[in-house]
C-alpha cells in the first residue's frame, strides 16, 4: 500500500455517496495514501441494496450501445481480482458466481431479437453459443418446457451486492476510511472545491452541529441523487435521473436454479439471479423519473408472472422480501466519470444498469485522475465533458 503512495501527496478526499461505486472509489484511493471520508446518511441501503449484482454487460447491453459494452467486457474482466483481493482484505466473501447466463425465449420473436443480438456479439468478439430446448434443460432442469430458444453467455456472472457493500465497508474501516452518516452539502470557491459541508433534515431543528470537512478533491457518486448534489451549480451538476426498479427475492433452496436467466414472458422482460444460499431474485422494473421506495402490487403481480412461467418451482417458494429503489439513468445511458471544470470535483455517477459492473473499473479511474494520471481510453467516452450545459437541467426533472 506505501508503494501506491509513494512520491505522491496526501489529499483530503470526500467522497459523496456510500454506494457500492462510492465506497469503490474510497477504498481505491484509500489505498494510495489520501484522508478520505465517505458521506452518506444510509450507506449501502441505496440501490446497491436492491442490484441483483449481474455482471452481464453482454446480456444487459443494447444494441447501438457499442461503448458501454466494450468498458462493461472490460469491467467484467477485473471483477474476478476485484472479487478475491476484496476477499481477502475484508474476510467477507463478495460471492462471484461464475456460471455464465442464460437468454431464453418462448416464441418466435424472441428467436429473432437474440439472432439480430448476436451480430452485436460476434462484432465483439464475445463468446455465446446458441441452445436447443433440450440443451436449456440439461442445463437447467427448472426451466418450463415451453421455451422455445435460448442462448448462453458463459461470461455474464454475478456477485451478491450486499456482500460486496459489506465487504467494502470493512476494508475501509480498516484503511482508516471515515463513513460519516449525513447528508452534505459541496462547497465551492473561485472554481474549486473546498470540501463539504454536512446537512440536517428539515425535521432535525439544531443546525449549530453541522460540521464543515475541508477537501482538495470531492468525488460525487451518489447514485440517483447526484442530479441534486447539494452545493454544485446547476452547470456542473450530473444529469442524473432516477429510473425506479422494483424486485423480489425468493427463498429457494441451492440448486433450484443454476446461473442467471433472463427472459422475456408475453412482453414482461425478467431476470433471475441465484444466490448461493438458494435465494433466487427476481427483477425489475423500469420506471423513469420515480424514485419512490414503494414496492406496488402491479410489479409484484407482474414479476412473479414472468417469474413463475420461466422457473415454476419458484411458485411454492415463500416470497422473502419485495424492494424497490432508484438506478441513476442519464441521458445516453452511459456513466460520468471523470473530471469537471470545477477545481477537484469529480464524477462517479450515472451508472445506470450498471453500477456494481462498473464499481471496479469507475474506481481505478478516479484514482488515476486524483494522482493525475490518465484514464483507460475506454474511460474517455462517458467524461462528464460531453454533456453541454442545460442538459443538467432537463436529467435531474
Ligand atoms: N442491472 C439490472 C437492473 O438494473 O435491473
Amino acid at each position: 500500500m506505501s508503494g501506491r503512495s509513494a512520491g505522491r501527496s496526501r489529499q483530503r478526499v470526500a467522497v459523496v455517496g456510500g454506494g457500492v461505486v462510492g465506497l469503490a472509489v474510497a477504498r481505491e484511493l484509500a489505498r494510495d495514501g489520501n484522508e478520505v471520508t465517505v458521506f452518506d446518511d444510509r450507506p449501502g441501503a441505496g440501490a446497491s441494496s436492491a442490484a441483483a449484482g449481474m455482471l452481464a454487460p453482454v446480456s444487459e447491453a443494447a444494441y447501438e450501445e457499442t461503448e458501454l459494452l466494450a468498458l462493461g467486457l472490460a469491467a467484467a474482466a477485473g471483477w474476478p481480482e476485484f472479487a478475491a483481493t476484496l476477499r481477502d482484505e475484508s474476510g467477507i466473501d463478495p460471492q462471484l458466481h461464475r456460471a455464465g447466463s442464460l437468454l431464453v425465449g418462448f416464441d418466435a420473436d424472441d428467436s429473432r431479437a437474440q439472432h439480430r443480438f448476436a451480430e452485436l456479439l460476434d462484432r465483439h468478439a464475445v463468446q455465446w453459443s446458441v441452445l436447443d430446448p433440450v440443451e436449456i434443460r440439461r442445463l437447467e432442469p427448472g426451466l418450463n418446457p415451453a421455451l422455445l430458444s435460448g442462448m448462453y453467455v458463459p461470461g455474464d456472472h454475478s456477485v451478491d451486492p450486499r456482500a460486496v457493500t459489506a465487504a467494502l465497508l470493512a476494508v475501509l474501516d480498516r484503511l482508516g476510511v471515515v463513513v460519516v452518516r449525513r447528508r452534505v452539502s459541496v462547497g465551492i470557491a473561485d472554481g474549486t472545491v473546498t470540501g463539504v459541508r454536512t446537512i440536517r433534515d428539515a425535521d432535525e431543528p439544531d443546525r449549530s452541529s453541522d460540521t464543515e470537512h475541508p477537501a482538495e478533491v470531492v468525488v460525487v457518486a451518489a447514485g440517483a441523487g447526484s442530479g441534486c448534489a447539494l452545493g454544485l451549480p446547476d452547470w456542473v451538476r450530473p444529469p442524473t435521473r432516477p429510473v425506479k426498479g422494483q424486485a423480489l427475492r425468493l427463498r429457494g433452496r441451492p440448486g433450484l436454479l443454476g446461473r442467471t436467466v433472463r427472459a422475456s414472458v408475453r412482453g414482461d422482460r425478467v431476470y433471475l439471479v441465484p444466490r448461493e444460499n438458494g435465494d433466487v431474485v427476481v427483477g425489475a422494473t423500469s420506471e423513469e423519473g420515480l424514485s419512490d421506495r414503494a414496492v406496488t402490487a402491479r410489479a409484484v403481480h407482474d414479476l412473479l408472472r414472468a417469474a413463475l412461467t420461466v422457473l415454476p418451482d419458484l411458485g411454492e417458494c415463500e416470497l422473502a422480501e419485495t424492494i424497490a429503489r432508484s438506478r441513476p439513468g442519464t441521458p445516453d445511458n452511459g456513466p460520468i466519470i471523470g473530471r469537471t471544470p470545477i477545481g477537484g470535483l469529480l464524477h462517479a455517477t450515472g451508472h445506470y444498469r450498471g453500477g456494481v459492473l462498473l464499481a471496479p473499473i469507475t474506481a481505478t479511474a478516479i484514482a488515476a485522475l486524483v494522482r493525475d494520471e490518465d484514464v483507460d481510453p475506454l474511460l474517455r467516452p462517458f467524461a462528464p465533458e460531453r454533456f453541454a450545459a442545460g442538459l443538467a437541467e432537463k436529467g435531474t426533472r
